[in-house]
């Protein structure tokens, strides 16, 4: 799957997101190295602190489903670039350090970059 592809699949899916605290609908696409592609949103709870964000959605149902290389990720939310956020950069981190991120807008524009820039020296046991 192609760049514009994956984009386009993270920015579908946010009509999914269950965002009602916040009404920020946030969607990812997770590319695989065998090419398949797990997306996910943002669900929130009442409960502060429950709350799930896009990007760790896809990667949990990645990894529940088997999957342990991952490739690439798009993300897309209503902001110039998505940046995804601490908790899931340290995440990401574990799971796929040579990870390629697209941080993507409703209009298709992202910025590339990878998990390393986003989060270098991470922690790890
Ligand atoms: N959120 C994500 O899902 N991914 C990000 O990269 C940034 C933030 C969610 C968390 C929360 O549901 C809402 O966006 C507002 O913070």
């Amino acid at each position: 799957m192609n760049d514009r592809d994956l984009l386009q699949a993270a920015n579908d899916i946010r009509a999914n997101a269950y965002c009602p605290y916040s009404n920020f609908p946030v969607g990812a696409a997770l590319l695989c190295a065998d090419g398949t592609v797990y997306t996910g949103v943002n669900v929130e709870n009442g409960v502060n602190g429950l709350s799930l964000c896009a990007e760790r959605v896809a990667l949990f149902k990645a990894i529940s489903e088997g999957h342990r290389d991952f490739v690439k990720l798009a993300v897309t939310c209503d902001r110039p670039h998505c940046q995804p956020c601490g908790a899931c950069r340290q995440v990401l981190s574990e799971h796929a350090p040579e990870l390629e991120i697209l941080m993507g807008n409703p209009h298709g524009e992202f910025v590339r970059t990878t998990i390393r820039d986003l989060l270098p020296e991470t922690f790890s046991l």
